[in-house]
Order: structure tokens, then sequence, then C-alpha cells
């Protein structure tokens, strides 16, 4: 299945609601100011777009998944929305002043290609959030869908020394871990919002036999039932808030 069929697969929209806030700190982090150019990469829903342009800046968001920017397209016809690969921007060298990146390059396979592609556009301020590694239920995922851990992984944006690797010598850092809670009133309604509105967990999901579908549910379910608290489930995740200035 390609990347653009997986992200379009099941209800993403879902999901993108809940990082309302993590959008909102991205954004402010960065500190859009009037008419500047701004590219926000694997923009999605285009949650963070739309908040860069809300603030004044000049936006572009791109996105590989087309049923995505379908509905990114039906929110504002300020932005510029273009349907690409982070692998290969379609954009010349410098022109943009911001590049962010809301859990959204990480998934790009090719990771040196993606960092170098971000520092080739951009010449003034990055802004990414990243998953830091072995966040949530990973190796139930892998468990069940007979894979070896994916290498290279999202996950490995979240490593503070693989991050300098990819980014170090044409940004300088600044990194900031936070938590995002993954919420819901049961273990049943979590595995609702994440087996729909989580397009990766959705395609393994489809991928197996009913009986298997139904013990992958029974393990997400189990694993969702630890973090059950008088007010329903939490469960913490951590992410970095990476902000790069252009060397
Ligand atoms: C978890 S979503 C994040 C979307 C959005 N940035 C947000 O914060 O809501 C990951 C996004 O990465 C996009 N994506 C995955 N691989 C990509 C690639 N190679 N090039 C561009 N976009 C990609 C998917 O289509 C999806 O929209």
């Amino acid at each position: 299945m390609s990347s653009a069929e997986l992200w379009s697969g099941g209800q993403y929209e879902l999901v993108a609601a809940r990082f309302a806030e993590i959008h909102d700190a991205l954004v402010e982090s960065l500190a859009p100011r009037a008419g500047e150019r701004w590219l926000d990469v694997a923009t999605g829903t285009g949650e963070v777009a739309l908040r860069a342009a809300r603030a004044g800046a000049d936006v572009t968001g791109l996105d590989i998944a087309p049923r995505l920017l379908e509905q990114a397209r039906s929110k504002s016809s300020a932005i510029e929305w273009v349907e690409g690969d982070a692998q290969a921007l379609p954009f010349a060298d410098g022109a943009f002043d911001v590049v962010s990146s809301s859990f959204g390059l990480i998934f790009a396979p090719d990771q040196e290609i993606v960092a170098e592609e971000v520092a080739r556009v951009c010449h003034g301020r990055l802004g990414l959030t990243v998953w830091r590694p072995n966040e949530g239920p990973h190796a139930i995922y892998t468990a069940f869908s007979g894979e070896q851990p994916a290498w290279p992984s999202p996950d490995d944006w979240g490593r503070e020394e693989r991050l300098r690797e990819l980014l170090g010598d044409a940004f300088e850092l600044e990194l900031q871990e936070r938590v995002w809670w993954l919420e819901g009133d049961s273990p049943e309604d979590v595995w609702e919002l994440m087996s729909n509105g989580a397009p990766p967990v959705r395609a393994l999901l489809d991928s197996l036999e009913p009986d298997r579908g139904a013990q992958f549910r029974a393990a997400m379910l189990e694993y969702w039932s630890q973090f059950e608290t008088a007010e329903g489930v939490r469960e913490p995740r951590r992410y970095l808030l990476v902000l790069g200035w252009r060397r």
C-alpha cells in the first residue's frame, strides 16, 4: 500500500482534532509574522497551515494523501494546497521563511532526504513535533503486523542524537519535551478513535483476518485498561517540540 493510500484510509480528521493544543503550541512557538512565506509539510487536514494563515503568514500546505488535502482545501482558499512528497519538495531553494511539520515528515521513509529537502527550502525558522521512541502500544502493532519493527522508524526522529544528526548541521536546534494525553471514556472508546482515526492502525486492522483482528482489538483494550482512571482512560504520549534556526 502506498503512503498516499494508507493516509487516505480511515478518518484521520478525528485524531487531528485531538491535536489542537499541539497545533496551537507549534504555531505560537514559531511566532508567525504577517506576509512571511510558510510551508507546512505533511499538512494532513491542514490544521497547522490554517493557524499560520490566520496569523497572517502566506502559507503553502503540502501532503501526499489526496483525501486529507481535499478536506484541507475545503477549509481555506487563501492557502496554496499542494499534493506532493516531503522527499521531493516542488519548491525553489530558500523559498520559505518558515517550515513546519507536525507529526508529518517523520513518516517519509528516507529520513536523510527529507532533512535535506527541508533545509534546502527553508532559509529561516523550522518547527516540528516528533514522537518520542517506543511510545504507545508499538510492541502490539509489531506483533500483529508480523513484521520486524520498521527501520528507519518514524520514532528515530524522537531520539535527540538522531535528530541532531539529521538536522543539526543545517539548523541550530532547541528541543522541548512535552506530553499529549490520549483520552477516552473507556478503552473501547479509545479503540474506536484509534482504529478509525489513526490510518496506520486502520490499515493494520484491515489487513488481518477477522479472528486475528478481534485478538488485536482485545490486546489494545487490555493495553489501554492500564491507563484507566476515575475520569476514563488517560494515556500519556511524550513528544518533542523541535525549533530550529537555519545556520
Ligand atoms: C499523523 S498525520 C499529521 C498531519 C498533520 N500535520 C497534523 O498534525 O494533523 C501524518 C501526515 O503525513 C502525511 N505524509 C506521510 N508521508 C508523507 C510524505 N512522504 N510526504 C508528504 N506527506 C506525507 C500523511 O498523509 C499525513 O497527512
